[in-house]
């Protein structure tokens, strides 16, 4: 067996809390509730032992990672641990004292999620009034001189606005815009026919993409949609091969959807990271390739795109073991050309059981 890497990378969930009710969200649709959530001091052993393990690199993510009254402890930490731990938030509950705070702690850059171009589209992808919230969030950072990023997640209800998403992103002063297009897991696959977009749809945004490239200084990002081409994506560049996920209440995943696979999710609450990276089952599920059925056992991308992703997989077959039906070589391809046919449907907002988490909003203060 091939030496193992050291992770690169680590998703730090510190909450599931969140103001915003997006459909797409990846997220588990049994969200972790805050009575679960690690402590502060769980949180700074877990960078301390992630650091140790070569981790370089942290999305402090949610939910929205705002809601933790401790976040300025855990940047400090985080950064103290010699982490770059870039904050991923929506822009809700930011102000200019706490981004002050934040910024003193250690804080490098800022990612800030878009629904859409304008308040009416934005706010009913997000379920509830924020969009002059992210605006006056972009202008905070970008006064605080922190490099800002805008993150993007493309489907049928804001592809054909990508081009002013874009003009958006200008105007704000975004340095790096990721644009990427659903992934169907958590509340994004509950929501998969309301959100899937037509083949046309993509094209157009693919030339939009294309067009804005080389004539802005900004970085652009754009993550392909693999229902649509028939070609399996590398998902998380492996399965254990470069970055870990935390989830807020300690469990430790190869993967920030894998929540649903029938995994025995190991806990930082039992385990060190060190041992869960190396040692755990769930990490060595899918490593390699000596897990492979055919035809991804003797086929010569298989090094390349590691086939494709085990939680899609999971999503449309029940069995995280077989190849990608993204693929069109999988035997089962034809669930994923039927599906990109079917849509249509009202969005399931994403909160605790369903309903408006309001006791989150409370703590957001929005
Ligand atoms: Fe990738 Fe497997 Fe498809 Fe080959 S058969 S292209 S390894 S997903
Ligand atoms: Fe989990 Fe692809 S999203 S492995």
């Amino acid at each position: 067996m091939a030496a193992l890497n050291p992770p690169w990378a680590m998703l730090a969930e510190l909450t599931h809390g969140c103001p915003l009710r997006c459909p797409y969200c990846s997220n588990p649709t049994e969200l972790v509730r805050a009575a679960d959530e690690l402590t502060t001091e769980d949180w700074l052993r877990v960078f301390t032992e992630a650091a140790r393990l070569g981790v370089a690199h942290a999305h402090l993510s949610g939910g929205e990672p705002l809601l933790r009254r401790d976040l300025t402890e855990l940047v400090a930490g985080a950064a103290d641990a010699g982490i770059y731990a870039q904050l991923v938030t929506s822009g809700l509950g930011l102000t200019k004292g706490r981004l002050a705070e934040l910024t003193a702690a250690g804080l490098p850059s800022v990612q800030l999620s878009v629904q859409g171009a304008d308040a009416v589209t934005s706010e009913r992808i997000a379920g509830r009034r924020s969009f002059a919230a992210k605006e006056r969030a972009a202008a905070l950072i970008r006064d605080a001189g922190l490099p800002l990023g805008l993150n993007v997640v493309l489907h049928r209800h804001n592809l054909d606005g990508l081009d002013a998403i874009l003009q958006l992103a200008v105007d704000w002063g975004a340095v790096r815009v990721e644009l990427a297009n659903t992934q169907f897991y958590g509340w994004g696959l509950r929501n998969r026919a309301a959100l899937m977009p037509s083949r046309e749809q993509l094209a157009r945004a693919q030339r939009v993409v294309e067009a804005w490239r080389g004539r802005t200084g900004m970085e652009l990002i754009w993550v392909v949609p693999d229902y649509f081409d028939g070609v399996a994506k590398p998902c998380m560049g492996g399965w254990g091969a470069i970055s870990l996920t935390v989830a807020p209440d300690g469990r430790v995943l190869p993967c920030p959807a894998a929540y649903d696979l029938p995994l025995d999710a190991p806990s930082v609450h039992e385990h060190s990271l060190d041992w869960i990276w190396s040692h755990s089952p769930a990490f060595n599920a899918y490593r390699g390739t000596g897990w492979m059925p055919d035809p991804c056992r003797t086929c010569a991308r298989k090094d390349a795109d590691f086939g494709g992703c085990r939680c899609q997989a999971f999503a449309l077959t029940g069995d995280a073991a077989r190849t990608d039906p993204a693929c069109a070589l999988s035997p089962d391809h034809g669930l994923v050309t039927s599906l990109t046919g079917a849509r249509g449907g009202e969005f399931v907002y994403r909160g605790y059981g369903n309903r408006p988490n309001a006791r989150d909003r409370a703590r957001v203060g929005a």
